[in-house]
């Protein structure tokens, strides 16, 4: 059977990697409300594509953009895999640093170009070309399949939680499947056995009531913009170590096990350099680039803004300053309390006639950790090492899923996270691509992972 499906697949590359180009040209992006009827229409294509393949496909309403439900469950009695992925993409801006159009994706050197080619449609378009591959190529599964796709998880969306708690029932699965983060690079698959959480708050500074000539008043009002910018400095020490008191309190200690496993991920110094252009490696000194990426928690200003920013000159004491700042979460760290510590250490640093209002992003999540003992998870290290020929490495992961908690919560069944993209994929930037092998390679991973967990 796999060898049918191995062999449908290489023979329909080409079109396998015409639709996925249809599917990239959606400009999904849930984040702007202007791309609401793309959003939408994704979830149409999707569903369609799905049920064209023999599966029974929906689109489900969430209250928000819906999600795509599809199932093949002509196995019984046989495992059944619920497999996970978004539709929804992060916005293309700014464009002029896009070399092609992101919307109109195109191959160049190997890749395909444009915005969510990795994050994340080309990823779970492997997964629903392995099942096409079977039913086509072989006339069956070997395992049953249900696939949720959704449409808000790149605004950490609140309407997923609630749809996985009240269909608890039709998602019920052996083993959640997703492919939404990244290898070590192309020769060296990896698994993500734990995620960071997130917690994303806005806040203003005012110091009057209205803009203020800076002549007239400068000197005799708070600058809000500095104010913030002293409160902000005052956050982290000049190591970057978080000095907000509780901040650290929850945080895990890892085991001496565990650190010996990350101090051999091949994911060090010189590879965050290399990725970034970043001129040194910035962080706790007291922790290595695969721990602070993935086991220490972070605090970041993601946008900083007040007075006047256009160009030429302004003579303005501005009233009001701005800044969005997220914190990434490790697990046993409470969202809901972090934000409570940041904030009262804000308001405690104020300088005197400064004035902070905080507003929380909805769709906090918390830190994920996933069992690496349970079966199905071997399945896909055996999936794994047939198809990259290597190990695959256990790593912790940066970046949030937080449907995983859900899951997790609701499902109560083992998570694999086996990534198919790239670390310089350029995800949520100009120029997101997609390795060619990468989707190839994802087809076959994902075929044997089906196979795996059928024995
Ligand atoms: N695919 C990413 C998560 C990810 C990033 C996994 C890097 C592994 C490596 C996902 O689509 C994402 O970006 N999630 C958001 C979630 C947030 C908006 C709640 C994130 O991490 O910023
Ligand atoms: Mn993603």
């Amino acid at each position: 059977m796999l060898n049918q499906a191995l062999a449908y697949a290489t023979a329909h590359a080409d079109q396998h990697l015409q639709e996925l180009l249809d599917y990239v040209s959606i400009p999904s992006v849930s984040a702007q409300p202007a791309h609401a009827r793309d959003t939408r229409y994704a979830a149409l294509w999707l569903s369609e594509h799905l049920r064209d393949l023999g599966l029974k496909a929906d689109v489900m309403e969430t209250g928000g953009n819906p999600v795509v439900y599809a199932e093949w469950l002509g196995k019984p009695g046989a495992p059944t895999v619920l497999i996970y992925g978004h539709y929804d993409v992060q916005p293309a801006e700014p464009l002029e640093l896009w070399h092609s159009e992101p919307f109109k994706p195109v191959i160049r050197d190997g890749f395909i170009y444009g915005r969510g080619s990795d994050d994340n449609k080309g990823q779970h378009f492997a997964h629903i070309k392995a099942i096409e591959s079977f039913l086509k190529g072989a006339g069956s599964l070997p395992v049953n399949v249900k696939f949720l796709i959704e449409g808000e998880e790149e605004i950490g969306g609140p309407h997923l939680p609630i749809f996985v708690e009240k269909n608890a029932d039709l998602l019920a699965c052996d083993v959640v499947m997703i492919s939404d983060s990244a290898m070590i690079n192309p020769t060296l698959p990896a698994i993500v056995y734990g995620l960071r959480g997130l917690v994303y708050f806005e806040v203003e500074a005012r110091t009057a009531s209205g803009d203020l000539h800076s002549g007239t008043y400068g000197g005799n009002v708070q600058n809000p913009a500095m104010a913030l910018a002293q409160i902000l400095a005052q956050l982290k020490d000049d190591h970057g170590r978080i000095t907000v008191p509780g901040f650290l309190d929850d945080v895990r200690v890892l085991s001496a096990e565990e650190r010996a496993e990350m101090a051999r991920v091949p994911y060090r110094d010189a590879e965050i350099l290399e990725e970034t252009g970043a001129s040194q490696v910035f962080g706790d000194p007291d922790f290595i680039v695969a721990e602070r990426m993935g086991a220490r928690p972070t605090l970041e200003v993601n946008g900083i803004w007040g007075g006047y920013t256009g160009p030429g000159q302004k003579t303005v004491l501005p009233a009001l300053a701005h800044a969005k700042i997220s914190c990434r979460l490790v697990p046993n760290q409470n969202p809901d309390k972090i934000y409570a510590q940041v904030k009262a250490r804000m308001e405690q640093l104020a300088p005197p006639g400064v004035t902070l209002t905080f507003s929380l992003a909805p769709g906090s999540a918390a830190g994920t950790i996933v069992d690496r003992t349970a079966p199905e998870f071997m399945a896909a290290v055996r999936a794994a090492r047939a198809t990259w020929g290597a190990e695959p490495i256990f790593m912790l992961e940066g970046g949030s899923i937080p449907v995983v908690n859900d899951f997790q919560s609701a499902l109560k069944k083992p998570v694999v996270l086996l990534g198919y993209g790239l670390p310089g994929d350029n995800i949520h930037a100009p120029n997101e691509r997609f390795a060619l092998d990468c989707f190839r390679k994802g087809i076959e991973a994902s075929a044997r992972f089906l196979v795996e967990l059928a024995k």
